[in-house]
């Protein structure tokens, strides 16, 4: 995987942004240190996908078949790897790499047709598959409608750059076409999401039964996107009926803001909330930098109830895990939410934080620094003051610039400064990432909150597809 040509254009990007910033040793070695790991996750996440033992295509969630059983293709976790993969095959200049990833996605492609077409209790909102591309079909959380949506997504974007390429017939036979009833893959995601979105669901943490702001973003985002496929493959009415939905799903998210606790709520008209009594959840912040736009409204990344959420998590999380005081100067150790009792292994324990939300908020704090970049100037609230302060904590001259209603342009020093401890805010993210990972840089699902050590499933897909976000984020190299 790791070839000379990425490493010398990753190194490139990262010379050309970080040398004014960034010089000594320490920090040479922390460079090095990246490109190493985002390999290194590169490799292990692959090595979810297709397994000897499963039908091609699969990509496991962790290959752990007891204790927890994690040997099923998830189709969120399976969705959200796949689209990490397609912005790799973006970035990679190698030949051979790129014919590998461009298979990866075939494969994808091959057999989530097959888990579409099983029969199954809840429809395309089913969970999980097994290793033979039948779904399991025993007790679950059923329907979490966050899966279909998050595979549209990707693929909708995927199928645009196709076109883009002139390779529409692929497009046409094998993700999308105008046939109805719906017959092809990303058309069939599409009709269910538009008809489905108002409908409670199992969150992602397949937990709470309710309508939940992550799944609803997501939903949003799938299709906005996807309307601008169907509008490019002739398809006019289902174009105009997925924006329409879109923009309703856009519309009801505004529920979601609690100005009185300052944070984007996870979930709306639970059933059984799981004892999750904040409703703070790092969901809500993966959403944004999974599909949010570089924008400050629609919840996007500088939007600022985001950035005040952002800021939430960080506090609580900072209180709640011991070895955040033990190790005070590595960044925030995140979990799912405050409340959580999954060990890893079983619920009603002590819930842990987790790489992959860890490496959300590294991902976050680089994307923020973009996307205000890319804006003019904007204006210090009360809603975003507290999150600036925090950055700007070592720098109290410059913290004083940022009172409520203060303008601050992007050409000035002053968001040079800002720029710079963003930056700094993320790396302290994937330096403790880098802390409680494995020697050989594999990653589990957690790592304990008291002892540091990892637990939970072993090589999750997911902390490694969160990883390469985060340098993807770092590296402003996220399209959508
Ligand atoms: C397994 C789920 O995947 C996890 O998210 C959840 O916390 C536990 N089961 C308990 O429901
Ligand atoms: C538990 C997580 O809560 C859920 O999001 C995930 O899909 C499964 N584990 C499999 O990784």
């Amino acid at each position: 995987m790791f070839s000379k040509l990425k490493y010398l254009k990753l190194f490139f990007i990262l010379n050309a942004i970080y040398t004014p910033i960034l010089s000594n040793a320490a920090n040479a070695n922390f460079e090095k240190w990246i490109l190493k790991e985002y390999n290194i996750s590169q490799t292990k996440m692959l090595a979810n996908f297709s397994r000897p033992d499963t039908v091609k295509g699969t990509i496991v969630a962790a290959p752990s078949y007891e204790n927890p059983n994690y040997y099923y293709h998830w189709i969120r976790d399976g969705s959200v790897a796949i689209g990490s993969v397609i912005l790799l095959l973006e970035n990679e200049p190698d030949e051979s790499i790129r014919k590998n990833l461009q298979q990866h996605i075939q494969n994808f492609i091959e057999v989530s047709k097959i888990h579409q077409n099983q029969n199954t209790p809840a429809g395309l909102g089913e969970v999980k598959f097994m290793p033979s591309g039948e779904a399991f079909l025993g007790t679950w959380m059923r329907p979490q409608n966050d899966g279909p949506a998050i595979r549209a997504l990707v693929l909708s974007y995927y199928a645009l750059n196709l076109i883009d390429k002139g390779q529409i017939d692929f497009v046409k036979n094998n993700l999308y076409n105008e046939a109805w009833p719906a017959n092809t893959l990303i058309k069939k995601d599409l009709e269910y999401i538009s008809n489905e979105w108002k409908e409670p669901c199992f969150d992602i943490w397949e937990e709470v039964y309710g309508d939940h702001f992550f799944t609803r973003l997501i939903q949003a985002q799938a299709l906005n996107i996807g309307s601008q496929l169907a509008e490019k493959l002739n398809d006019p009415g289902a174009a105009h009926w997925y924006k329409t939905q879109s923009l309703l799903i856009k519309d009801s998210l505004k529920e979601f803001w609690n100005a009185k606790a300052m944070q984007i709520d996870a979930t709306k008209n639970y059933l059984n909330n799981h004892d999750k009594e904040s409703n703070l959840d790092t969901a809500a912040l993966l959403a944004i930098t999974s599909v949010g736009c570089s924008c400050n409204q629609d919840f996007g990344i500088s939007d600022p109830r985001t950035i005040a959420t952002a800021q939430k998590l960080k506090d609580v999380f900072e209180k709640l895990y011991p070895i955040n005081l033990t190790y005070p100067k590595l960044g925030t150790a995140i979990g799912r939410y405050p409340e959580d009792t999954y060990n890893g292994y079983e619920s009603g324990r002590v819930g842990n934080p987790w790489f992959l939300t860890t490496a959300a908020l590294a991902s976050y704090s680089y994307r923020l620094a973009w996307s205000l970049k890319k804006e003019e100037s904007f204006i210090i609230t009360e809603i975003t003051q507290p999150y600036f302060k925090y950055i700007l904590r070592n720098n109290p001259e410059l913290q004083k610039a940022f009172e409520i209603g203060t303008t601050i342009k992007t050409n000035s020093p002053l968001f040079q400064e800002l720029f710079k401890a963003l930056f700094k805010e993320g790396d302290r993210y994937l330096k403790r990432v880098r802390f409680h990972m494995d020697s050989d840089g594999s990653m589990s699902e957690q790592f304990n909150r008291t002892t540091g050590y990892m637990q939970g499933a072993e090589n999750l897909t997911m902390s490694y597809t969160a990883f390469i976000r985060s340098v993807l984020s770092r590296n402003n190299l996220i399209p959508f």
